[in-house]
């Protein structure tokens, strides 16, 4: 990519949640709407204060950091006030959030902790049905504007170790259709992008990953997409053109989607169980 971009979001304004740290997609999503010429605001939950580095990225980006818990409607409520004041209507949201409580602390699917299971869905999904009430509700969202969401292929499929993060993508994927109905009276559209295994902090929560992410990688003819080419995608779904697209679940994936086994697992299978041969 031309490290100057294509003003693909001149005169755009808009929140990005979701970034901790480098590794972060939301991070890179941050840096190349940057790039192409938007202002923004950077959220993320307060106790991320301490556990990551947003001033970092902020000043790098030029931008204000407005503190909110996704899953407390008092502090979203507050932050998108805030981001009223600072820009007027926003004309982007992109909602990079994403927390499996029973994952990370090695409760098996088959066991889960009901209580953590909910804050699982409430902060992975329900945020985003929170996150778009309030902007809607204080004024902060702009007629047309982008609204996105990051989510993993879980959703659909069965990932033994994705757990409950894979309910957790499904109710995302049907938030953004039942939303993109709602807010289709205003022009405002809403998708999620359906990503790669990435290296990131929620990545690596996930016990197994390392096989998700090599998995995918020998099957996908690209290979995994990782942050920065996600990033080149997003803005793509922030930007003008894609106006028309709206409640698309949208696989940025290397071609994995489609993918039944490919040559290269066929050769790993071989040399792991020792069959393949003639003789
Ligand atoms: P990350 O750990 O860098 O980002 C997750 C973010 O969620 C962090 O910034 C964290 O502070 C924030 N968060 C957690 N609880 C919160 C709360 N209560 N309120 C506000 N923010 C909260 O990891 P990554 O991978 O960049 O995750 C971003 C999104 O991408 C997530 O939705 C994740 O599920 C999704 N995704 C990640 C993939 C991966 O392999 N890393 C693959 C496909 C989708």
């Amino acid at each position: 990519m031309e490290s100057s971009g294509y003003g693909l979001l001149k005169d755009k304004t808009g929140i990005i949640f979701g970034a901790l740290n480098e590794a972060s997609i939301a991070w890179s999503i941050a840096e190349a709407a940057y790039r192409e010429g938007a202002r923004f605001a950077l959220s993320n939950a307060p106790v991320a204060r301490r556990l990551g580095s947003l001033d970092i990225l902020a000043e790098k980006t030029e931008s204000p950091i407005f503190w909110a818990d996704a899953s407390s409607d008092e502090e979203l409520e507050a932050a998108f006030s805030q981001v009223k004041e600072e820009f007027g209507q926003i004309d982007f949201i992109v909602h990079s959030i994403g927390m499996g409580i029973n994952v990370r602390k090695k409760r098996p699917y088959d066991d889960l902790n009901y209580d953590w299971y909910h804050k699982t869905l409430d902060i992975s999904a329900v945020s985003l049905h929170r996150i778009v009430h309030h902007a809607v509700e204080t004024g902060a969202l702009a007629d047309g504007a982008s609204v996105l969401a990051l989510s993993y292929i879980g959703a659909q499929r069965v990932f033994s170790e994705y757990s409950e993060m894979g309910d957790a993508k499904a109710l995302l994927e049907s938030i953004v259709r039942a939303l993109g109905y709602r807010l289709g009276k205003r022009r405002i559209r809403i998708n999620s992008i359906s990503q790669s295994p990435t290296r990131t902090v929620a990545g690596s929560g996930i016990s197994g990953f390392d096989a998700m992410f090599e998995f995918a990688d020998r099957i996908a003819p690209l290979g995994n997409a990782d942050a920065e080419s996600c990033a080149d995608y997003a803005v793509v779904l922030l930007s003008d053109f894609t106006r028309m697209v709206t409640m698309q679940n949208l696989f940025h994936d290397g071609g994995f989607s489609t993918m039944g086994i490919s040559d290269r697992i066929v050769e790993d299978m071989n040399d792991v169980l020792g069959t393949g041969t003639d003789e």
